[in-house]
């Protein structure tokens, strides 16, 4: 069985501000294109592969930005975007047997359009584009399903394109991976990629970034299904 994809709001807030943006407005009528055109699978008949762990790196925020919902194009009420090519990355949380995992809180982190991490640690602050969020969260529902705007991870030193995700339930972490770019050549030097020994675990985490049908602006998405190791209500 199938069943549509149905765009949520943001968490945190969970309303818009008043006067909202144009590129709120975007961020709002392309919630609705995702939903017109994804399906998201439903329950699995076989055991889903589960979702390799990654190691968390340097680079989690150690300061957390002014905003952190799920738009991480537009920090706050920002007239000004963030730099890169604009990607909607979305898909489910799910236990081994396909089934939703609800209340889980999906955070996301990645580097700026110039591959500058939000964190003390990484010196190339200079280089930052302070109208990028750098992270994000989103808490799912009875669907499991989460979504975020963001834009297509780019490499920077010794690393391939990535973004990190977090998944917690209950204040409680349940896995820290990466997510990758499909046919990203450069994808196969990465040593942490690359330590994902298994087929199937590896594939798990490298997703197509496609064109959103639909959009006048380019915008890419990226359906990254997370499946954890354990049961709903464990
Ligand atoms: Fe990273």
């Amino acid at each position: 069985m199938q069943t549509p994809f149905k765009p949520m709001k943001a968490q945190f807030p969970p309303t818009l501000p008043a006067g909202a943006c144009d590129t709120r407005r975007a961020f709002l009528r392309n919630s609705a294109l995702l939903a017109a055109f994804f399906i998201v699978p439903g329950a699995f008949a076989e055991a889903l592969t589960l979702t390799p762990r990654q190691t968390e790196g340097p680079f989690y925020p150690d300061k957390l930005p002014l905003d952190t919902d799920n738009d991480l194009l537009v920090i706050n009420d920002a007239a000004t975007p963030a730099l890169g090519e604009v990607t909607w990355l979305h898909g489910r949380v799910l236990d081994g047997r396909g089934d939703p995992i609800r209340n889980a809180l999906v955070e996301i982190w990645q580097c700026d359009a110039n591959g500058v991490y939000l964190h003390s640690g990484d010196d190339r602050q200079d280089r930052k584009d302070q109208n990028f969020q750098s992270f994000g969260r989103f808490l799912t529902g009875s669907t499991g399903e989460y979504q975020f705007r963001t834009i297509k991870p780019v490499s920077y030193p010794g690393r391939t394109p990535h973004i990190h995700l977090k998944v917690k339930r209950a204040g409680k972490e349940l896995l820290v991976t990466q997510c990758y770019i499909a046919g990203e050549p450069r994808n196969e030097k990465d040593s942490i990629y690359r330590s994902v020994k298994d087929e199937k675990a590896r594939a798990s985490i490298t997703v197509p970034f496609v064109p959103l049908p639909g959009s006048a602006a380019d915008e890419l998405h990226a359906q990254f299904d997370v499946v954890l190791g354990l049961t709903p209500g464990a």
